[in-house]
């Protein structure tokens, strides 16, 4: 019997040493350790065999077993060891070729979205907060309050959509403008006052310049002294830091809006953007009207302030060239990866907004 176990070991080691890859080291190893190997099989003639010679035999066989395995595992050390050599030759790793793009460098900022960061940036450096409010508002809250009484001609200008009135007659609509904020906000806080309220508003409207869904930028701010040299200053370092330049040729122009007094639309010259000769309208203006400081328990007598209204996607389609506004709800891939933003390129007053 210890003849056979010599002959098997000399023939088991023999074959580790001529095995000339890791596949093959392998195959030796199922063949002689594995549950059908050689080496395990005859463990399971163990039964068999008289009481006294089972011990040395016994032993004889774990002998065999630890010394095919540490082979086994000297062997596979060394072809582990010539494979990865072998890969290393011919590998070769180029340093200076681009970074892959992972999914993630694929996703776009809508712009948008870019310009809002942009804005909050801006006002945020002027020291407002962002204040909110909701999409679907009262009659109260998005004219009432905003001195826009029920027959006042303003509301035929705004389109709006309304849901359904109610049991006591009074009728939710999606708001039509952030402006409502600024009275959530009168309501709820104390002056001095200055925020910037980003949101949707809703008109009942669809051309190349209008979408039924689109985005405005509310501000207003509240205190016992603010004027309108005040008003100017903030408008005018808005315009220059988003649009990046020194200096922008700005017009104000009386208007009419129900709740401020005096009002006014703003224009820039259009070399702001490029296009010399011409003035652009960017925003709505004015003094807040003592009516709307006294419906949400101001004293006009003590506190005054301003107020202002852009729009967002105007903003947007002005400051990068983009021509329709339909297109910016579109959910168009390829306009997105046209006019949309890199993840990382996040706008900041240190860093810079767009480069
Ligand atoms: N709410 C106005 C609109 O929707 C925009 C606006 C104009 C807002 C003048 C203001 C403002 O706060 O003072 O068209």
């Amino acid at each position: 019997m210890s003849n056979d176990l010599t002959k098997l070991e000399s023939e088991l080691l023999g074959e580790i040493a001529g095995a000339g890859d890791l596949a093959a080291i392998e195959a030796v190893r199922v063949a002689s350790l594995g549950k059908k190997g050689r080496v395990s099989e005859l463990m399971s003639k163990l039964g068999s065999l008289p009481n006294e010679e089972k011990k040395a035999f016994g032993q004889a066989v774990n002998i065999l077993k630890a010394k095919v395995t540490d082979a086994l595992d000297a062997r596979k050390a060394v072809l582990e060891t010539a494979a990865l050599d072998a890969r290393l030759k011919t590998e070769r790793a180029d340093v200076t070729l681009p970074v892959r793009m992972g999914p993630q460098a694929e996703g776009r900022i809508h712009p948008v979205s870019q310009v809002l960061d942009e804005v909050i940036e801006i006002f945020a450096d002027m020291g407002f907060a962002v204040a909110e409010g909701p999409d679907i508002e009262t009659d109260e809250m998005n004219f009432d309050k905003l001195n826009i009484p029920a027959e006042h001609p303003a509301r035929q200008d705004h389109d709006t959509f309304y849901f359904n009135p109610r049991e006591d007659g009074s009728r939710l609509l999606l708001r039509t403008h952030t402006s409502p904020v600024q009275i959530r906000t009168m309501v709820s806080s104390k002056p001095p006052i200055r925020i910037i309220a980003p949101g949707r508003v809703y008109r009942c409207d669809s051309d190349q310049t209008h979408t039924p869904m689109f985005h405005q930028v509310e501000g207003l701010v509240i205190d016992e002294t603010t004027n309108m040299g005040h008003l100017k200053w903030v408008l005018q370092e808005f315009c220059k830091a988003f649009f990046e330049v020194d200096e922008v040729k700005m017009r104000f122009r009386a208007s009419h809006f129900p709740f401020t007094e005096p009002s006014m639309e703003v224009d820039i010259g259009a070399e702001a953007i490029g296009k010399p000769g011409q003035w652009l309208e960017i925003l709505g203006c004015g003094m807040v009207h003592p009516n709307v400081l006294r419906n949400c328990g101001l004293d006009p007598e003590k506190y005054q302030g301003f107020a202002f209204g852009v729009g967002l996607d105007r903003l947007t389609m002005l400051k990068y060239g983009i021509p329709d506004l339909r297109a910016f709800f579109a959910g168009d891939l390829k306009w997105l990866r046209h006019y949309g933003f890199n993840m990382l390129d996040v706008p900041t007053m240190g860093g810079g907004l767009s480069s």
